[in-house]
């Protein structure tokens, strides 16, 4: 096995941990405005009914079961079982028969070409190691039908390249400051972990835009939601 693919591995096992465990408290964690980035997401995807949608990322189905209350088939993609069983349930409470859940980590992910309309994720493509984001942008781009679109949300932010980035940094610190010693011991573990790359491994809106523009994709939008959080956009040419 390629040291690249064993960095893979590790991280998904990781991830599987991480999520298992914050299946019940994820609906309630709440640092970021994750409602409106929801919403903002739910917006320019823009869902038609019928369309086919895929989640990556899908969690307990804070973005799936809005687009399929639009009447979209929407497959939600987590690594943790939990999640998808979570948001497999909530479909059948609402009644929702066009939402399903796979259990796979989206690093492995494979879809036939061209089946798909629309493919969203709301934070979650920061835990995936940048070469397989940018490998998951190629592998999107081939899965989409031609003239359909991408859809990401998350957090965006370099690593202080910016000025964006170094306000983004700052709130963020202030913020966790400000809890007391619970937050500084939070701070410590996420320069830690940013430093590092361990877990949460954020890229710039440019850097998503660029690897949109690199895997052919067109009609590339970027804007900030709130503080930390971004929304960009693409489409297959048609
Ligand atoms: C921050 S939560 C976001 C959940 C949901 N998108 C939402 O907006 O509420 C991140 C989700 O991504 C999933 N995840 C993390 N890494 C993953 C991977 N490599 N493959 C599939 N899912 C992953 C986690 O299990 C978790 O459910």
């Amino acid at each position: 096995m390629r040291l690249a693919d064993l960095a893979t591995r590790r991280a998904v096992q990781r991830q599987r941990r991480v999520w298992s465990d914050r299946v019940a408290s994820w609906n309630t964690h709440g640092s970021v405005n994750l409602a409106g980035v929801t919403a903002a997401l739910v917006a320019v995807a823009d869902v038609q009914p019928g369309d086919v949608v895929v989640d990556l990322g899908a969690g307990n189905g804070q973005v799936t079961i809005p687009l399929a209350m639009r009447g979209a088939h929407v497959l939600g993609i987590d690594v943790s079982q939990g999640m998808a069983d979570t948001l497999k349930a909530e479909a059948v409470r609402r009644g929702l028969d066009t939402v399903e859940a796979m259990t796979v980590p989206i690093e492995e992910l494979d879809l036939p070409a061209g089946s798909i309309d629309l493919v969203v994720s709301s934070y979650a493509l920061h835990h995936l190691r940048d070469p397989d984001k940018a490998k998951l942008v190629q592998a999107a781009a081939g899965w989409l039908k031609p003239g359909g679109r991408i859809v990401i949300a998350d957090m965006m932010f370099g690593r202080g390249g910016t000025q964006r980035d170094r306000e983004i940094i700052k709130s963020k610190l202030l913020t966790l400051a400000r809890k007391g010693p619970g937050g500084w011991w939070r701070i410590a573990k996420n320069v830690v972990r940013y430093l590092a790359r361990v877990q949460e491994r954020p890229i710039s809106m440019e850097a998503w835009t660029e690897l949109m523009r690199a895997a052919g994709l067109t009609a590339i939008t970027a804007s900030t939601v709130v503080a930390e959080a971004g929304l960009v956009s693409a489409q297959r040419p048609q």
